[in-house]
Parts: C-alpha cells; sequence; structure tokens
C-alpha cells in the first residue's frame, strides 16, 4: 500500500478509487454527508465543465476525456483542500501517473473500493453511459480487474473488500476509520 501525508490536524481530503460500479460515488457522497464536507465527483466534474457526456468526450477519443478529467481532479482537490472534502474518481483515473502523483501528494486517505466482478457487473448494468463496457461488461470489466487491480493497490492508504456489504456499512466503517473532520 502506498503513503499519503495526514499532516494537518484534522483537515481530510479523502480521494476514492475503484473500477466503475464500485460505489465511489454512492459512497462518497453518504460519507461527505456523515462528515459534513465538501463531495466532489470527477464524472460531474467533467460534465459540468464541457457540457458535454462522458461518451460524447469518449467519441472524441479517450485522450480527450482524460484531459478534461485530469483538470477535474485537480480543481477537486484544490477545492478540499481549502478546508475538506471528499472526491469520487473515475474508475480509470489512476490510469495516468500524473494523477496519481497527485493523488499521493494531496489526499489524506486514498481509500481503495475493491468490488468482486459479479458486483461490478450488476452495478453497472443499469445505464448506458460507459462507453468502455461496450460490447460486453463482464468482459471488459474482468480485463480492466486485471490491469488496474495493482496500481489501486499501490496507492491504496485503505483497502475495503465490498463485497456483501451495504452501502451503509462501509461508509460507517469509512466514517470510523478517518474519524471527524475539520472544516
Ligand atoms: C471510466 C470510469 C467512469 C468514467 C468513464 C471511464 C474508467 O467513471 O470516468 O466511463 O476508465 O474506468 P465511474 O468509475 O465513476 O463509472
Amino acid at each position: 500500500m502506498g503513503e499519503a501525508h495526514d499532516q494537518v490536524g484534522a483537515r481530510k481530503v479523502v480521494v476514492l478509487i475503484g473500477l466503475m460500479g464500485s460505489g465511489k460515488s454512492s459512497v462518497g457522497r453518504r460519507l461527505a454527508h456523515a462528515l459534513g464536507i465538501g463531495f466532489y465527483d470527477t464524472d460531474e466534474l467533467v460534465a459540468t465543465a464541457t457540457k458535454k457526456s462522458v461518451r460524447e468526450l469518449f467519441g472524441e477519443g479517450e485522450a480527450t476525456f482524460r484531459g478534461h478529467e485530469r483538470t477535474a481532479l485537480l480543481g477537486a482537490l484544490d477545492a478540499a483542500t481549502k478546508g475538506s472534502g471528499v472526491i469520487a474518481t473515475g474508475g480509470g483515473v489512476i490510469t495516468r501517473e500524473d494523477n496519481r502523483d497527485d493523488i499521493r501528494r494531496r489526499a489524506t486517505d486514498i481509500v481503495w473500493l475493491d468490488a468482486d466482478l459479479e458486483e461490478l457487473v450488476s452495478r453497472t448494468s443499469n445505464g448506458t453511459h460507459r462507453p468502455l463496457l461496450d460490447g460486453g461488461a463482464r468482459g471488459k470489466l474482468e480485463e480492466m480487474q486485471r490491469e488496474r487491480s495493482d496500481l489501486y493497490e499501490s496507492l491504496a492508504t485503505i483497502r475495503v473488500a465490498t463485497k456483501g456489504q451495504s452501502l451503509s456499512a462501509i461508509t460507517e466503517f469509512l466514517q470510523s476509520r478517518i474519524g471527524t473532520a475539520g472544516r
């Protein structure tokens, strides 16, 4: 597991990482609410900034999307660092080394929601907004799990095996691990 700084008193910058469908946005929103701090979601920030959907941006090439995603990540880290915040990242944010470096440098806690394949397949079956899953979600998710697990693991300071756990149970566990955040 990697190390993140946890230096400035009670200030918290919590970054959630993990594959599509692992629950980052749902858990992140609940955790931020429970801690009484801001919530940032890189996919939402990209959509707001570009007024385009993830699918439209991928239509312009994955690099275009990743560029906007990097800008969103840096904006979220800046905003969260001013007080405290929880940031839900898109599953592929960790594929860029510069993103990994910035997360490592600036997050106080990096949480990997480590879900099993069945969970990921079932949680991503409800929409068509994830272009990387076109042509067979199970196969694509399995491939991404193989390709990305080492990256998630190397970055994480807290790993949560989410299998069989409710969103509330995961949130409560994280709340107790991360503690009371300053504002
Ligand atoms: C992606 C994950 C998605 C979104 C895009 C690419 C990925 O976010 O950013 O479809 O590469 O894993 P979620 O993990 O929030 O679904």
